[in-house]
């Protein structure tokens, strides 16, 4: 009972959030993206029930928005890991073998090609063509932070890392 009127609560607030993005654009359907953006920055994806609200508000057909959230790589429509994980596989990076990196971690955290987050929503891999630190290949970048000359195992060490930090946090 308690956690039903948590939830509630939880779904009111997030509302009410989506309600002051669309208030800080107007509530200007050309504002369409921005807007999007700014949802997306908060819960880190695109769910369903953001995408209903913003169309019921705006007025616009919900097909609109997921045409337009849909065209643009940079939504995501799924939920995304607490952690980031952007790993390099443009020309100097794939030289470099990031796939090495890349094979590594999806065989850590149990992902692949078809899957990049985990189910317990911890972390993310993205793959990106190229980070602009080409001197720095291979690289990747977990929480904004860039790891230059990366290795399978260094790149193991951090996700041992915060895997260690997360279980000490809870
Ligand atoms: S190719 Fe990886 S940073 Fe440029």
């Amino acid at each position: 009972m308690q956690e039903t009127i948590e939830k509630t609560q939880e779904m009111i607030d997030h509302e009410n959030a989506i309600k002051q993005i669309l208030a800080n654009n107007n509530n200007d359907p050309s504002r369409l993206i921005p807007i999007l953006q700014q949802i997306q920055e908060m819960d880190k994806y695109l769910s369903k029930e953001a995408i209903e609200q913003v169309a019921v508000e705006l007025d616009v057909p919900v097909s609109h928005i997921y045409g337009v959230a849909t065209f643009y790589a940079h939504f995501s429509l799924n939920p995304k890991g607490k952690h980031i994980i952007r790993l390099c596989d443009g020309t100097a990076c794939h030289v470099k073998k990031s796939h090495g990196i890349l094979n590594k971690l999806y065989s850590k955290l149990g992902l692949s090609d078809e899957n990049r987050t985990t189910k317990d929503l911890l972390f993310t891999i993205e793959i990106v063509s190229c980070l602009g630190a080409c001197g720095l290949a291979p690289v990747m970048v977990l929480d904004e932070h860039v790891h230059g000359q990366c290795t399978p195992e260094k790149a193991e060490a951090l996700i041992d890392e915060i895997i260690a930090n997360e279980k000490a946090a809870n």
